[in-house]
């Protein structure tokens, strides 16, 4: 991954005076647990080693400079007139989590600010809570607010629900705010409580596959999804009484399922709940050291997100199939929202080279994109760089 001189390009930027201080700020991949966050569910993602880089400088005044070196658009916010502003574009992310410290009552001052991100935007690796966590990172720091991480994650994701209009569950934030190096984190997602697990793989690796479609219609489906979700639960608490889907369990599920009305509902529900219970076995699997458990629970989970969320298409669904076919490969699945984006699979370090030689080759010749890959270093959560 390609990674910035941030001081030196902050400099020209916005010229050499002054302290400037350097920050960072994870991608994510999820390795299992998917469209289950905003289900009251079970997530198992980890933080990447790559992300979104910052060089910051305080400013004497209530001004933001935003710049990026990812993108022409320069953005200037007078503090004091906050608001979503379409044009503002990209910059509205971390507009948004600055306007939460305000709405909580710090007096936020001017910066400049130039980010550099390495996450391949709509790759469904995180670069915009990426970004939203690193700008409050940077707000907690400069203004000395004392938010601790799980509230810069909170306020994060209200950011992206309220600010930007995207209405994201809390996985993405939370793993990039909160990842530990070499572990992925077991989180539930109706009680926040989390497990830090060690990331012993034994030979084998974190493989990303980029299909380079990128998620074009993502948001509005994935507003749909959620709301068929509310609705599959509404019809069940005609008798039960669940504030989230994946509290119920396999038995409850099988016993009451016959109450959804829609069989389009009926199928997301059931992703969600098995999707959930695959979610803790995968945990224990990798506790246990039994790879080749978790990744026929990835194989699984995606075979569920094609069949019953419907949330892969073409592309994803191309390049697991492919995945799959490589002898080395322990377990393949989409990753994140779906829609287009990323593939994680588990791979045998042996297999590596001919994995993405083969699977590119032929993913390409399938579907006529030029894929990427990344073998996934594991890393830390948001902080001082
Ligand atoms: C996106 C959202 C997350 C989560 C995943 C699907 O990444 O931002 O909150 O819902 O999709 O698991």
């Amino acid at each position: 991954m390609e990674k910035m001189d941030m001081v030196k390009s902050f400099k020209e930027y916005f010229g050499a005076e002054g302290e400037i201080i350097e920050f960072f700020s994870p991608g994510r991949v999820n390795l299992i647990g998917e469209h289950t966050d905003y289900n009251g569910g079970f997530v198992f993602p980890c933080a990447l080693d790559f992300g979104t880089y910052a060089a910051v400088r305080l400013r004497d005044d209530y001004t933001v400079n935003f710049a990026t070196l990812n993108f022409d658009k320069k953005v200037v916010t007078d503090l004091k007139d906050n608001n979503f502003v379409k044009e503002d574009d990209w910059a509205n992310y971390p507009k948004g989590v600055i306007k939460e410290f305000q709405n909580r009552g710090f007096d936020v001052k001017g910066f400049d600010v130039l980010f550099f991100g390495n996450i391949p935007n709509g790759s469904g690796l995180s670069s915009s809570a990426s970004l939203e966590v690193l700008t409050g990172v940077i707000v907690n720091d400069l203004f000395k607010c004392n938010t601790d991480m799980v509230d810069i994650v909170k306020m994060s994701q209200s950011a992206e629900n309220n600010f930007v209009g995207v209405n994201c569950g809390i996985m993405d934030q939370f793993a990039v705010g909160m990842g530990k190096k070499d572990h992925a984190i077991l989180l539930d997602c109706n009680t926040l409580k989390y497990d830090y697990v060690p990331l012993v793989l034994n030979g084998v690796k974190i493989v990303i596959g980029n299909t380079k479609k990128r998620r074009g219609l993502a948001d509005s489906k994935y507003n749909e999804r959620r709301s068929e979700c509310d609705q599959a639960l509404e019809d069940l608490n005609k008798e039960l009484n669940f504030k989230y889907l994946c509290e119920l369990d396999e038995k409850t599920f099988e016993a009451k399922k016959g109450l959804i009305s829609n069989s389009v509902n009926l199928k997301r529900a059931e992703h969600a709940v098995y999707e959930n219970i695959r979610t803790v076995k995968a945990k224990k699997a990798l506790e246990t050291g039994d790879l080749v458990e978790f990744g026929k629970l990835m194989n699984q989970s995606h075979d569920s997100l094609r069949d019953l969320y419907e949330v892969t298409g073409v592309e994803l669904d191309t390049m697991v199939e492919e995945a799959r076919k490589i002898s080395g490969t322990i377990g393949a699945r989409m990753t994140g929202a779906g829609f287009g984006g990323c593939t994680v699979s588990l791979v045998k370090e042996e297999s590596v080279d001919e994995f993405i030689k083969t699977v590119g080759e032929n993913y390409e010749a399938r579907t006529g994109l030029k894929p990427e890959f990344y073998v996934a270093g594991v890393g830390q959560g948001a902080g001082r760089a």
